[in-house]
Parts: structure tokens; sequence; C-alpha cells
């Protein structure tokens, strides 16, 4: 099946409808949307085997990102994420992105980083070279804790040791993962090897554990969008160039919009992980020290004009399996993966970036034209109307009425709502007279 991402009306119609719709276009199975995403898909007993101390479950949205098209694959992308207007700014950037033929990415192999911290060192230069000249020997203890890995094509790849102080160095063994996210694997290496390079270094074992700074598992993303796909009503094509290239040297030089700029990018990329069962934290993790390479706090995409084009990029630092994990327990990731129809863990976090790029672009747009509030405001309102009790289609009426209000509060949802039940009640009255 051809699968497209442009589902046209797709906001517009039930939830029931929008499940028909992603079966048609992905060619998931429907018994499987339901078991997965009624009741959230985890039950308090299976919750009960991931965390310890449970009480039940807490359920977040499951949305569709639409427009998506990624190295010529267009993608129906699952988003789990509590904010308002992300996915349908993430949707809407992608369209416009889609304009100048979607997202370009690439994802470097699964290499993750073991670490093991070596302490009283006695010199710690020729401790590090010594080190070196034994990666081999290392790397194959390495292997040999590996197993499985080793046999499905992965496996430790290289051993690199850094000094950290006089009496420090840290040994990093680097992990093909495969389509693991690789935790656990680079944790039973780092322990596996720590005594063998004690005993190579003449020094003490520290800390064991993966580093969550996986830089040499990067991903890049790139668009490139015609002025005519982000003019506005108010603004031409090229002035909206002009203002996001300015929003993006304004997150350039300064790192405390380099940060919010940088939100916006994880509200797309973390939506993606979450709904794939992958590690938030670990992603965050990465993307943050990754933007602070440079002793200075970096926006982790960058846009620029290209003659009557608006050019994005974006490099981050991502972690994300399509095995293992959550996913082998949790039904609405398997679903997710499903929908997704991705084959291997560097696709997904091709399409997580460029999801991540979208949420940029379509936050940059909207500050530098009508500002981020007008759109938000008014999803914000939903949420506000359904807290003060609105149900159905008061939903939409009671949001539409605290907008016009310019009163988006729980009293003013509440007023709205006894104004709607007033006029109600007169109604009846009419009608029984
Ligand atoms: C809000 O969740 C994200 C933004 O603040 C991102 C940005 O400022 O670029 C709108």
């Amino acid at each position: 099946m051809a699968r497209t991402s442009r589902i046209p009306g797709f906001h517009k119609v039930t939830i029931q409808q929008r499940r028909n719709l992603v079966v048609d276009t992905t060619g998931a199975d429907e018994g499987e949307i339901g078991r997965a995403l009624d009741k959230g898909g985890l039950s308090a007993e299976a919750a009960d085997k991931f965390v310890e101390n449970v009480l039940g479950t807490y359920a977040l949205p499951y949305g569709m990102a639409l427009n998506v098209r990624v190295n010529g694959h267009d993608r129906v992308v699952p988003m789990v994420i509590e904010e308002p207007s992300v996915v349908a700014a993430a949707s809407n950037a992608a369209k416009m992105a889609r304009e100048g033929g979607g997202f370009v990415a690439e994802a470097d192999p699964p290499l993750m980083i073991a670490q093991v911290q070596l302490c009283e060192v006695l010199d710690a230069e020729s401790t590090a070279a010594v080190l070196e000249a034994h990666s081999e020997e290392i790397r194959k203890f390495a292997d040999r804790a590996l197993g499985g890995l080793v046999a499905r094509g992965g496996g430790a790849r290289a051993v690199e040791a850094r000094v950290l102080a006089e009496d420090m160095v840290v040994v990093h063994i680097l992990i093909d993962c495969k389509d693991a996210m690789g935790a656990n694997l680079v944790n039973t290496v780092a322990e596996a090897v720590a005594d063998p390079i004690a005993t190579i270094a003449h020094a003490r074992v520290g800390l064991r554990i993966l580093s969550n700074l996986c830089d040499k598992r990067c991903v890049r993303v790139r668009c490139r969008v015609p002025a005519d796909a982000i003019a506005t009503d108010a603004m031409s094509g090229s002035e909206v160039i002009d203002a996001i290239v300015g929003a993006s040297r304004f997150a350039e030089l300064d790192p405390y919009r380099a940060a919010t700029h940088n939100k916006g990018i994880m509200n797309g990329v973390d939506a993606v992980v979450i709904a794939t069962g992958n590690d938030w934290r670990a992603v965050e993790a990465g993307a943050h020290a990754f933007a602070s390479r440079s002793g200075r706090y970096q926006p982790l995409a960058t846009w620029r004009r290209d003659g009557d084009h608006l050019v994005g990029s974006l490099e981050m630092p991502l972690a994300v399996g399509t095995v293992g994990g959550t996913l082998r327990v949790h039904p609405a990731a398997r679903l997710s993966l499903r929908i997704l129809g991705v084959t291997d863990a560097q696709e997904l976090a091709c399409i997580a970036a460029s999801v991540g790029l979208a949420s940029n672009l379509a936050a940059l747009r909207a500050m530098a034209t009508v500002g981020i509030q007008r759109g938000h405001m008014g999803l914000h309102a939903r949420t506000v109307a359904v807290a003060a009790g609105a149900w159905g289609d008061q939903v939409e009426q009671v949001a539409a009425m605290i907008v016009e209000a310019r009163e988006i509060t729980l009293e003013g949802a509440r007023r709205a709502l006894e104004t709607l039940a007033r006029d109600a009640n007169r109604q009846s009255t009419v009608i029984d007279d």
C-alpha cells in the first residue's frame, strides 16, 4: 500500500472516523488500535510489573501528526503529548516543508558509549596510552559480554581512553546497539569490562555506566521551504523568511532564548519518543548536553535564507530503539511503530527529528508573525472548558465564548456553561409553550 500522510479534514471528523482513516492509510489493524489505546493500553496489573508501588496508570493524549514526508516516504506520526496545539502545529509546518520536498534526514549508526571511570591513576597520560594499546583486547572482552547482539550484527566497535584529571581516566567502549536503544546492553558491558580494564590500568574502578551524551548516534535533518508556503495573510513569504532567520539568530546569540527554542524542538521529538515507548529523559539529557558542547548553550536547529527558500537544519543525538525495553510490553508503543511503518531505529530517529524540526518551524513562524498566543489560547480554551465540566458540543461552544470574552479561565468557562444552560432552559420553555 502506498502510504500517504495527507489526510485532509482529519481534525474535523470523530475519533472513530480518524481510527478508520489511519487503518485505511497505514494498514494498522482496527482491533489493535482499540486494544492499544482504549484505557491507555496498560492495565494497573501490567503497570505493576514496570515500576514499584503502583496505584494505577496515567493516560496522555495520543494524536497523529500528518503531512510528514521524510526521505521521500510519507509517515503518519503518533505523538503523545498533553500540550494543546503542538500536534496541529507540527502537521501544519510539515505541510509547508512538504512543498519543498519534505525532510531529508540521516542518522549515524546506533553507537552508544559505555563509560568506565578509573580512579587513583598514577600517570594519567601514559595509562591512557597503555589502555589504547590494549583496545582490541578490551573490545573482545566487551563482545563476549554482548553475546546475542554480536550474533545480530552489533557489538563493540572501538575503545577510547580520555584523561579527565591527573589521577583520573575514563575508558569509552563504543557499542553498535543495532535497533535497541541500548541502555541495558551498554551497562552490562560497562560492568563486564571494568575489572580487566582496571588490571591493565593498575587503577581503581569507579562508575560503570552508559553516557547519555551519545554524540556518535546523531541525527541530521534539513528542509527547504519555499517562500510561498510560509506566507501569511499579513506578511509575504519573503518577510516571514527574514523574520524566522532573525528568530534563529536570536537563539544563536542568547542561551536564554536557545533554551526555549530547543524546548519547541523537543515538543515534537519527545512526543514521538514517548509514543514509541522510548526513554525521553535520556533523549532530553543527550540533546541539552549536545547543545552545550561548545561551552555555550546553542540551538539544536538553525534557519537560513537560500534565495526564495527558507532552509532549516537540525542536528542532535537521538538514542531510540525499535526493539526491547517498553516496546516489548506496551501495546501502544508497538502500535506506534506499526502506524509509522519503520523498519529500524535509524529510520525512527530520522522521523522523530523531522517532527522536532517541524515543531520548531511552526513555533518560529507563529512567533514571527501573529504571535504564539492566538492559536495556543484557542486550543488551551478547550482544555479549560473541559476542566470546567463542558462535554460534547459544549466544549467548542464554551471555548469560543471564553476566547471571544478574552476570559480563558476556569471561572470564565463556568460562567459560559451557566449561560449555555440558561439558554437551553429558555429554549425548552419556548418549545413547551
Ligand atoms: C512552547 O511549548 C514552545 C515555544 O515556546 C517554543 C519557542 O519559543 O520556540 C513556543
